[in-house]
């Protein structure tokens, strides 16, 4: 995430019940244990400032949505924005996506995953740490629902590329799926805050949907 300061988080709110450690979430995985209901599950990984999580899980009552943000502050920033918002459908991890997929999350079970502006970790050597990588991409088609859907969006042309060979090759999810840029309505009708940042100046957007299907 661009390292520019946050907004100062209203003391006065109380975001505890939506903010979860590592070591908070549910084991055996039940969904149900985090939302207090049984519903369809969508997880963002790398929330940052949580922008999609508060516009999707405004936009979708009958969904929950569960982000996965590593930078504790970043998360928790998020978990403020759902409880100032006042929804009940988005809680925020402060965990490692790789780590809460590889360990906890069972196959056949998440609706969508929705990951957008993955850090690109530009030189070569460090491209080992990229989360789009082959074992994630395996969590992705293991834990998605027949039917589920997974959105791939990144500034980085070569990043978009590489997770899309990575996809054909690794996984039979059915796609890319072309998504459309849609105008911007109001100053915060962006995806994510990366969205907004890269379209205000001018630079390129890669967008990609994939499904799973039974075969
Ligand atoms: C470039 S930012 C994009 C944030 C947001 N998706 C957006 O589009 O505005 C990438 C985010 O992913 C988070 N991140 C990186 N690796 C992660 C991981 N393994 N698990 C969870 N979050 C991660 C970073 O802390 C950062 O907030």
């Amino acid at each position: 995430m661009g390292r520019r300061a946050l907004r100062k988080i209203d003391p006065s709110l109380d975001f505890s019940k939506l903010l979860l450690e590592f070591e908070q979430l549910p084991r055996p995985w039940r969904a149900e244990a985090i939302f207090g209901r049984v519903a369809p599950l969508a997880i963002e990984v790398g929330s940052g400032k949580g922008l999609f999580l508060r516009n999707a899980a405004g936009s979708q009552p009958g969904t929950d949505f569960l982000g996965i943000e590593i930078a504790h502050r970043y998360a928790r920033f998020a978990a403020a924005g759902l409880a100032k918002a006042g929804l009940t459908n988005g809680r925020v991890a402060s965990a490692d996506g790789m780590r809460v997929f590889a360990e906890l999350i069972p196959s056949d079970s998440l609706a969508a995953i929705h990951v957008y502006f993955p850090d690109p970790w530009w030189k070569k050597r460090h491209r080992k740490r990229r989360l789009m990588n082959e074992t994630f991409l395996q969590h992705i088609e293991r834990t998605l629902l027949p039917g589920g859907a997974l959105h791939f969006w990144t500034d980085v042309e070569e990043y978009f590329r590489t997770t899309l060979d990575l996809l054909a090759a690794h996984t039979r999810l059915r796609g890319p799926i072309a998504v459309p840029e849609t105008p911007a309505e109001h100053d915060l009708a962006y995806r994510t805050h990366f969205e907004r940042r890269m379209r205000l100046s001018n630079e390129s957007v890669y967008r990609a949907g994939f499904r799973k299907v039974i075969v």
